[in-house]
């Protein structure tokens, strides 16, 4: 079964938990676009949501595809996000952010009542830290942030590059106008601890340590689906 075929199939399985009525977070990336690909047919025949995009990207596609949307403005309080991941571990914490929506999908995560992730096997690991962990910052300040970055992370033991995201040759800008660090730590062993000292640099906007936001991951392999609570 190719990458796609699972995404489809965590993403189908994620169906399971949408209820007509429903005010619905709907996440960023090629999980997620699977995820709104089928939710488009569900609306087609019929079944009324409300849904939140958490970028401009799925914005588009649910546009395209027929899905209602809204902004969180219009719906503060959504009962469900449904959202993939670049890791997951088995606490259900998660680094995200490798689609550069991390700011919106974390905002929108924390105004759901529940947040279920849908990823495919290769996603879960023991400790987080194999994907580059995201951090969006203010343009203004870049360098000073960096070094503060830097100096937050080398207190815990953390060493690795800091690699400005880029867009061809100009950095990625993030739909808030932000720009990304790449930080390539190596394994986390302490994601509260960094995600505190991240939180405390003024510069940093966000970045993409999810902890104790996700309730649930629906994991597709090879041997179909299962479930992480
Ligand atoms: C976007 C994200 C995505 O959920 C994450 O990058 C996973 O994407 P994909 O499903 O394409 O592997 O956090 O900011």
């Amino acid at each position: 079964m190719d990458a796609r075929q699972l995404k489809i199939q965590a993403a189908g399985a994620a169906l399971e938990h949408v209820r007509p009525g429903m005010r619905l977070g709907i996440g960023t990336g090629s999980t997620a676009e699977e995820f709104v690909r089928l939710l488009a047919e569900k609306v087609e025949a019929g079944l009324e949501i409300k849904g939140v995009p958490t970028s401009e990207r799925t914005a588009g596609l649910c546009v395209e595809l027929g899905v209602p949307i809204h902004s969180l403005d219009e719906l503060p309080e959504l009962d469900l996000t449904i959202d993939g991941a670049d890791e997951v571990d088995r606490e259900l914490r998660l680094i995200k952010g490798g689609g550069g929506a991390l700011l919106r999908e974390k905002i929108v995560a924390c105004a759901s009542e529940r947040m279920v992730v849908i990823a495919d096997e290769s996603k879960v690991v023991e400790t987080l830290g194999r994907f580059a962990l995201p951090v969006e910052v203010s343009p203004f300040g870049l360098a000073a942030t960096r070094i503060a970055v830097e100096k937050a992370a080398s207190a815990l033991g953390l060493t690795g590059a800091l690699e400005l995201r880029m867009d061809r040759d100009v950095p990625f800008e993030t739909d808030g106008g932000h720009f990304i660090l790449d930080a390539s730590f190596g394994r986390i062993p302490d994601a509260e601890a960094l995600s505190a000292a991240l939180n405390s640099i003024p510069g940093v906007v966000e970045h993409g340590l999810f902890l104790s936001v996700a309730c649930e991951a629906i994991i597709a392999g090879p041997n179909g689906v299962s479930i992480m609570k």
